[in-house]
């Protein structure tokens, strides 16, 4: 709640700035505001991320595999909502954790990528398993926190390599 707030009331003041009437009766901020503004809507934001050449059946393999994984955490949260804890942790185990390599055909893939995309790609399976073990804790003690904190921490890998690197 104070988040949405304070991010309204933030959007509400820049909205409010950009409209100053001081600027508008001034000719050359009102040209200089429409050259930046022109700037800002045409320029695409520049795509940063590192292109990773892989043959072509392995990167539809890839992309099926992170589709399942997108599933998987949706799945993960749901059981998580029902206090299924460790159906979550199964879920997180057998589709994201360390038993998911085989299934991933991590062994074809690795040597493909660079090796900050593979570490990545280990550190996401070590968290998957780590919140497997935190949720299965869930289900005893009752206090789910670690677990989200693992669960978070599995996503901060997916966030990661997305931000770094793409196949093509
Ligand atoms: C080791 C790197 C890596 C990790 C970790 C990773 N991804 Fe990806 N993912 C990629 C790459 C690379 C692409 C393709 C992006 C591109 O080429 O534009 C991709 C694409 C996707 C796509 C789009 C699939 C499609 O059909 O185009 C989804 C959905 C996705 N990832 C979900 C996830 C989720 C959820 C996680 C974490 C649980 C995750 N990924 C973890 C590298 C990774």
């Amino acid at each position: 709640m104070m988040h949405a707030l304070k991010f309204a009331l933030a959007a509400g003041i820049a909205l409010a700035a950009a409209h100053a009437p001081a600027q508008e009766h001034d000719p050359a901020m009102h040209m200089q505001h429409q050259a930046q503004a022109a700037k800002t809507t045409k320029a695409a934001p520049q795509d940063i991320r590192q292109a990773v050449k892989f043959p072509k059946m392995l990167r539809e393999h890839t992309l099926t595999n992170m589709r399942d994984h997108l599933l998987a955490l949706q799945e993960i949260q749901e059981a998580l909502a029902k206090q299924e804890y460790d159906t979550a942790g199964d879920i997180a185990e057998q589709r994201l954790g360390m038993s998911s390599l085989a299934l991933h055909g991590a062994h074809d893939v690795a040597p493909f990528m660079p090796k900050g995309m593979q570490e990545a790609g280990t550190a996401m399976h070590r968290n998957a398993s780590r919140f497997a073990v935190a949720a299965k804790d869930a289900s005893a003690t009752g206090d789910v926190k670690p677990a989200l904190a693992a669960l978070a921490a599995t996503t901060a890998q997916c966030v990661a390599c997305h931000a770094g690197y793409r196949v093509q």
